[in-house]
């Protein structure tokens, strides 16, 4: 028999029912079984006046079991355990900490109150798997919180810090201190006792729900609705809130349960699980298991460009001391203005206090001297895309650094081999592609060069780790994982427009996919010249690249947002693309009189050839498994995630 994960202790005549489930105390068969003999057990001990639930490890209960949902559900069922602890004959007291989510939460939702410390968090995230709450989420929360703010919590599926959770009627009290063991053990202990003086409120599923203001309802559905593009179930938890509004509790029960067996056999939540699965994959791949990554806390940064700065960002964000290295005195007060503009943005938008701002930048150090580097432990280099500029670069980091200390490029399209010429310690280089805006973008391609030694790669995913990036490793090749996508994506994009294909027309059909933008506008947004410069240089260097439409936009000054106009026109100042006649006129030699296409093959088309080059990748051995080229798209190039990722969109992987 396995290891029981329930334990029962007491402290006079409270007990403690501590859950040791690691890692994150899903809610697995075996401990919703051990749940629910301790409620049974507590029940009939007449020593017991109140019941304290509490957890071991990192986390209060994560949630349901994410790994049985491909499996037919068992007994006991979560939302019979909650509606067994909310009918236990004592009162539970939830004492959290880590994070309630999910099935966690509405475990807590059945306990008669529910304690937390300071740095806890309580959730329902179940939208970001394509379900909705299962075991009361929808009932029991606007009972607490009132409408408005479980539709936040339940449609966003964003969680909410204690202090926030409070201030919402989702928890009692906030418990001070940090250790779970002894802080939050005590300070629930206490709040138990005190409970106990008084009258007992009333048990949650017995509220009632407040009717919200007059067309509450409407304005939600249409601006989810809005948001969903397709997604199928932030509409189908608001639709479950409102049966909690408007029936019974044990109506809207049967609702919430019915929605949550259906979605969870959907197509939608099985790529979104595949989605959260591979992500937590990502960071310790397998092949590096058992590789020691070197330790890393001083980092160098070479360029204080729009990466660079957002690099150092990154770095200084997760606690690294950085230096930043410019070309001249110029160049590197500008890097420093650019660095500070990041974190004043930050507090602009209420991420930062001005006090951690200073903090960030009280850790940076600015210099043209390459003599500040002597104690790295990593440089990243992030100056012009420029062989030779990068070379030079690297013959100075060889100078002035560490033989140990790791040298990394994050290049774009060129061959790290190239960059890494003539270095005498090519074990410790490696490129690390960072995507824009670097302190934001989730990606991180990792990319060694044939020399790189393992621990040099395994220290590029624990970087990665420290912060909080999702790390895929690419092998090399022009435009590694996502970029080389991303020029078939364009293409093809294009040739749907010479086929005839409104250039607004494929947009809004990618838009409508559930990507943020379609091909054209996002070019738009980033600049044409970019991609037109790299083609114009393999053009120099000899090689065959055809023409593009947007090499001739480029060449009649049409660059995009920033010159006012690309593949569309744009007013001054203003970000609104409008269809542009001068591209037409431009375009027209090159323009067949074709038959329209329905969005929706326009879309199938375009992720269908995002695919089949995700397969030439793979072939190629550019990317080691297909979740990798998903968690590309997903994570740097705004594939919609409820979709999986164009591997899995297109049957080529089903986990
Ligand atoms: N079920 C199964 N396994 C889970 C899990 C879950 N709900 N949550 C996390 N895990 C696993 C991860 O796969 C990982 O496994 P591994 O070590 O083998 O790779 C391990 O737990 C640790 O996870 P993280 O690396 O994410 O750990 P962190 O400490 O960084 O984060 C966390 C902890 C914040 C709890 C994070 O794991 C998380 O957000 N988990 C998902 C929570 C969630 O979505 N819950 C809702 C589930 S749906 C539900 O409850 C339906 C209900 O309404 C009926
Ligand atoms: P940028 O032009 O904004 O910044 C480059 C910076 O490097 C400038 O501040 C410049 O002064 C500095 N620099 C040039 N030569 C230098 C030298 N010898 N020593 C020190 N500093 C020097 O360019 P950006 O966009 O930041 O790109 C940098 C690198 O990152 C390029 O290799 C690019 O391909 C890559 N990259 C760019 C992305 C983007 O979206 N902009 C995305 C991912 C990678």
């Amino acid at each position: 028999m396995s290891e029981p994960v329930v334990s029962i202790g007491r402290e006079g005549e409270i007990a403690l029912v501590i859950i040791d489930n690691p890692p994150v105390n899903a809610l697995s068969q075996a401990l919703r079984q051990e749940l629910w003999a301790a409620a049974d057990r507590l029940d009939a001990d007449p020593e017991i006046k109140a019941v304290v639930l509490l957890c071991a490890g990192r986390t209060f209960i994560a949630g349901a079991d994410v790994s049985e949902f491909g499996k037919p559900p068992m007994e006991p069922h979560l939302p019979d355990l909650v509606d067994r602890i909310e009918d236990a004959t004592k009162p539970w007291i939830a004492a959290i900490h880590g994070s309630a989510l999910g099935g966690g939460f509405e475990v807590a939702l059945g306990c008669r109150f529910r304690v937390a410390l300071e740095s806890a968090s309580v959730g329902l995230p179940e939208v970001t798997l394509g379900i909705i709450p299962g075991a009361s989420g929808t009932v029991r929360t606007p009972r607490l919180a009132g409408v408005a703010a479980a539709a936040e919590l339940i449609t966003g599926g964003r969680p909410l810090k204690a202090a926030k959770a409070k201030a919402a009627g989702l928890i009692d009290a906030v418990i001070h201190g940090e250790d779970p063991g002894e802080d939050l053990r005590a300070g629930a202990l206490a709040f138990a006792r005190e409970a106990l003086t008084r009258p007992l409120p009333p048990k949650t599923s017995e509220r009632p729900v407040a009717a919200p203001e007059p067309g509450f309802w409407a304005e939600q559905e249409s601006a989810a609705a809005k948001r969903a593009k397709g997604e199928a179930a932030p509409l189908r938890a608001l639709a479950s809130l409102r049966k909690a509004a408007e029936a019974p509790f044990a109506e809207a029960m049967a609702f919430e349960r019915a929605t949550f067996l259906d979605l969870r056999g959907s197509e939608q939540a099985a790529a979104l699980r595949a989605v959260f699965f591979a992500e937590r994959a990502a960071p310790r791949p397998v092949h590096l298991k058992g590789v020691e990554p070197k330790a890393l806390k001083r980092v160098g940064v070479i360029g204080g460009g729009t990466m660079g700065a957002g690099i150092a960002a990154a770095l200084r964000d997760a606690g690294f001391s950085v230096t930043l290295i410019e070309r001249d005195a110029e160049a590197l007060a500008r890097g420093e203005a650019n660095l500070r503009g990041i974190f004043a943005g930050g507090v602009k938008r209420g991420k930062l206090t001005e006090a951690q701002a200073e903090a960030r930048m009280a850790g940076a150090s600015f210099s043209t001297d390459y003599a500040a580097l002597a104690e790295a432990d990593l440089v990243i280099e992030a100056v012009f895309e420029e062989i030779g500029v990068k070379r030079a670069v690297f013959a100075e980091l060889a100078r002035h650094c560490r033989p140990e200390a790791i040298l990394a490029t994050n290049t774009s399209y060129l061959d790290p081999r190239a960059v890494a010429e003539g270095l005498s310690h090519p074990e410790r280089f490696i490129g690390l592609h960072f995507f824009s805006p670097a302190n934001v973008m989730k990606l991180l391609e990792i990319v060694p060069i044939p020399e790189t030694a393992p621990e040099v790669l395994a220290t590029g995913f624990a970087l990665a780790r420290a912060l909080g990036k999702i790390p895929v490793q690419a092998g090399i090749c022009e435009g590694f994982i996502g970029n080389r996508i991303l020029k078939r994506y364009r293409a093809a994009a294009e040739n749907l427009v010479r086929q005839g294909v409104a250039i607004a027309e494929i947009d809004a059909a990618m838009r409508d996919h559930g990507f943020a933008m379609g091909p054209f506008e996002a070019q738009d947004l980033g600049g044409l010249d970019i991609a037109f410069l790299q083609r114009e240089g393999a053009r120099a260097a000899g090689r065959n690249v055809p023409e593009t439409l947007g090499d001739l936009l480029v060449k009649a000054g049409r660059k995009g947002q920033k010159t006012g106009g690309g593949w569309y026109d744009y007013a001054p100042g203003e970000r609104k693309p409008q269809a542009s006649a001068a591209t037409t006129e431009l375009l027209a030699p090159r323009i067949a009189l074709g038959s329209p296409l329905d969005r929706k093959t326009i879309a199938e088309r375009l992720v269908g050839e995002m695919a089949a080059e995700g397969e030439a990748i793979l072939a190629e051995g550019v990317a080691l498994q297909p979740s990798d080229v998903d968690l590309v798209e997903i994570h740097g190039y705004g594939f919609p995630r409820w979709r999986g990722g164009p591997m899995f969109a297109t049957g080529r992987r089903s986990s």
